[in-house]
């Protein structure tokens, strides 16, 4: 099973920063997870909310604020709001990349960030709860792998599967069991499944055959 760092190594260090994936990297884990979203100057940034309030203090959305405020910010730890393409470069293909389209626009800009950067797109996979944005970047960079993000896989996520050559579905772990994991994998899909962050947990998930979790304590899961 995969052990997916959320948002790095996030449950003990500042989520979505350089310190976090690079602490994920020393536990060997095999992925990384991050939130991007589109700066007010258009350069895409790593964070997961909308606005810059619980993970900096500051105050504001991150798509009213230039590059140069949302690097004014702590984030944690004395990090910074790290860009896509820090993030990027500082993991540079030592483990798997997880990039989840979080805003409007993200999809469009990650594809242009992609096609910029030194091209180790066979480790990355993208992933989103927006299929505006899924669809967006897969007519950008069709080679590259999707994940479709949902809670609970209801009747709208099923057309919306229907849409793209989706390589995984990612499922809160709430709504998720063995029926549902066998019948994913009867369509040829992956199954993921966050947020994971205990070891019983996490043998439940193996019981299910689930194929990889998103962790904030990938220390717990260490091989
Ligand atoms: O990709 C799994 C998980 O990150 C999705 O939810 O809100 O943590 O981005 P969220
Ligand atoms: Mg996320």
């Amino acid at each position: 099973m995969l052990n997916i760092a959320h948002r790095g190594a996030s449950g003990k260090h500042p989520e979505n920063t350089l310190l976090s994936f690079q602490k994920a990297i020393d536990l060997n884990v095999d992925m990384i997870e991050m939130d991007v979203r589109v700066s007010g100057c258009g350069t895409p940034v790593i964070i997961h909310d909308e606005t810059v309030s619980r993970t900096t203090g500051g105050r504001g959305k991150v798509r009213n604020k230039n590059i140069a405020s949302l690097k004014k910010l702590d984030a944690g730890n004395g990090q910074q709001i790290p860009t896509l393409s820090e993030a990027l470069n500082l993991i540079d293909g030592r483990c798997g990349i997880n990039l989840e389209l979080a805003s409007c626009g993200s999809g469009i800009l990650t594809a242009r960030s992609l096609e910029a950067s030194h091209g180790i797109w066979d480790s990355i996979v993208v992933s989103s709860f927006l299929i505006k944005e899924l669809i967006e970047f897969h007519a950008q960079l069709p080679r590259i792998r999707l994940s479709y993000l949902t809670d609970d896989l209801n009747l709208k996520d099923m057309e919306k599967i229907s849409l793209l050559p989706f390589y995984s579905i990612n499922m809160n772990k709430d709504f998720l069991n063995k029926f549902v994991v066998d019948w994913l994998h009867g369509l040829s899909f992956q199954v993921f499944s966050f947020t994971v962050n205990t070891k019983e947990e996490r043998r439940l998930m193996g019981n299910w055959g689930v194929d990889g979790v998103f962790t904030d304590y990938p220390e717990l899961f260490h091989k």
